[in-house]
């Protein structure tokens, strides 16, 4: 029996779950990327912190052409991140420490290297291997065209010609054949991949790219609305959110049941709010990534209305939200919450100007917008370093830049790895005590004052908020699934939980007079001096 035994309620509908990108997590060999036993190592901290489980991105061998989301044998450990017994140990040692762990599954792509594309590639016209692909004929007398105008999410056409004349489809980089879902033999072959990982004790699996995996069997061109294209909100899109992705998960989800200790199915769908609730359904995904709250500016009205949807659709199926502010794919939100509403954080980093980034309101705004996050009814995600308020690091060596965005885009996009750069743990050289050796992407200067070492020492840190903030949500607050708004100010965020907890955050121009209260129990930066909650600053009231 251990500490996760015994829970009356399944621990995902309000737990906090903590995202850990493994290659910039911490280096335990010196190589420069993170590792299973760097996370291993690394493990007292996360319990001290207080966090219910680990979503640990992808760690299956990998060439690593996005990051580990090019998979090459999914039951097999990267070698750079470790093997498959420090998984398993990993997984039996975060046990020990009451946390939980969610593997990443990517199920709408392989890699190129992975053995049915290397089959597929060299295979004739026409052999079943290939049907376990998208391939197809171009267009045009001597189908030198792509089968259709489609484009890839990284950039580019979404198709890649073979050597036979053939194309593949891939939404993502070209390294990621999407694989056919309407194949009995891939169905067949992810039942036994979750199979293999669930005997190995994970808890869960966070779905890449859940609202991908079924394409438009006729294979139309989108010519006359190209804004399909980049949008994934639209009706009968035609490789985005498609019905039949209802027909596959059922088959999964009974398969996670089938195992003891309530494990979970976790969704990365980026659907319109009103779908969300599709994936939500009892024999479908337990819980799938709320992305309104991370969408939303810093905007009163907006979080306000966000918070209100996603508690209501939730509640509507059963399950409840699953709050996101960052994670790996999207600029930190220190340095999302310091620019202007209207500017397109995925392209600001090349086109500045620099100007418009103010510093000190981004990090006042991620604080304030955490003990939001946190007093929300519902589970809620964190990203690794966002508990140190990190800053998105916008001046990488363009250089060094790995995420195929950066190619893809023809430049006009610098891409993921300004929120992937290596955690700080402390102020030491070369890597500040991520590993010994200097960090695969560079950290910048004074990166170490960042650091959990020098945050554990400064009781106003964001790490303390962090720390202080999921104690107190264990102790109040959490044991109901209601929120009441309060009657404020239209410039503010306020709202009350069950169990008698409020939280006000003041969106404003002014600071405000709090509510009548018996106790603070905790603000993002403290009151102003007669008492009052300043701008863009959050409160904790019983
Ligand atoms: C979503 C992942 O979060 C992202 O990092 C990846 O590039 C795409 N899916 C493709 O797998």
């Amino acid at each position: 029996m251990n500490r996760l035994d015994g829970l009356e309620i399944p621990w995902w509908r309000r737990g906090v779950v903590y995202q850990v990108y493994l290659r910039s997590f911490a280096d335990s060999n010196g190589d420069g990327t993170g590792d299973v036993n760097g996370l291993r190592s690394r493990l007292p901290y996360l319990a001290d912190l207080g966090v219910t489980a680990l979503w640990i991105t992808p760690w299956y061998r990998s060439p690593m052409a996005d990051g580990g989301y090019d998979v090459a044998d999914y039951r097999d450990i990267e070698p750079c991140f470790g093997t498959l017994a420090d998984a398993e140990q990993l997984i039996s040692d975060a046990h020990d420490q009451g946390i939980r762990i969610i593997a990443d599954l990517v199920p709408n792509h392989t890699s190129t290297e992975h053995d049915w594309f290397k089959q597929a590639r060299t295979a004739p016209i026409g052999d079943p291997s290939r049907d376990r692909y998208h391939i197809r004929d171009g267009k045009g007398a001597d189908g030198a065209e792509p089968p259709t105008d489609w484009t890839s999410v990284f950039g580019g056409s979404a198709w890649t010609r073979l050597p036979d004349g053939q194309w593949y489809l891939h939404l993502f980089a070209r390294e990621q054949p999407d694989l056919n879902w309407g194949n009995a033999e891939v169905r067949a072959e992810f039942e036994s991949i979750f199979r293999f990982w669930l005997d190995r004790g994970v808890d869960g699996f966070r779905i890449d790219v859940a609202h991908g995996l079924v394409k438009d069997p006729t294979f139309p061109d989108v010519g006359a609305a190209p804004e399909i294209l980049v949008s994934a909100n639209v009706p009968d899109h035609p490789f985005w959110d498609r019905d039949g992705i209802h027909e596959i998960v059922p088959s999964w989800r009974a398969i996670v049941e089938a195992y003891d200790g309530y494990r979970i199915l976790v969704a990365e769908a980026w659907v319109r709010p009103e779908r969300l609730p599709l994936y939500l359904r009892p024999d479908e995904y337990h819980q799938s990534f709320n992305f309104d709250l991370l969408k939303a500016p810093w905007d009163a009205a907006r979080l306000r209305a966000v918070i209100d949807d996603g508690v209501k659709a939730a509640a509507a199926v059963g399950s409840t939200s699953t709050w996101v502010l960052s994670n790996h794919d999207v600029m930190r939100e220190a340095t999302r919450y310091g620019l202007p509403a209207d500017v397109n954080w995925r392209t600001w980093p090349v086109t500045g100007p620099a100007e418009l980034l103010d510093e000190a309101a981004g990090i006042r705004r991620a604080r304030a917008a955490a003990l939001l996050m946190l007093a929300l009814p519902g589970s809620a995600y964190i990203y690794q370093g966002e508990e140190l308020g990190l800053p998105e690091v916008c001046d990488l060596p363009t250089d060094v830049l790995d995420d195929p965005v950066w190619e893809r885009s023809n430049h006009t996009q610098r891409g993921r790895d300004g929120s992937r750069v290596p955690l700080p743990w402390d102020r030491s050289k070369p890597a500040a005590g991520f590993g010994s050796a200097p960090a695969w992407l560079p950290q910048p200067e004074g990166w170490g004052e960042l650091s959990v070492a020098a945050q554990r020492e400064d009781p106003d840190s964001t790490l303390q908020l962090y720390r202080a903030a999921l104690a107190l949500r264990r102790r109040h607050g959490v044991d109901d699934e209601t929120l009441d708004w309060l009657d404020t100010d239209p410039g503010t965020v306020a709202f009350r939980r069950g169990s008698g907890l409020r939280c006000v955050a003041n969106l404003g121009p002014e600071p405000i007079e709090l509510p009548e209260h018996a106790e603070v129990l905790l603000t993002s930066s403290g009151l102003t001096p007669s008492g009052r909650l300043g701008t863009d600053d959050a409160a904790w009231l019983l």
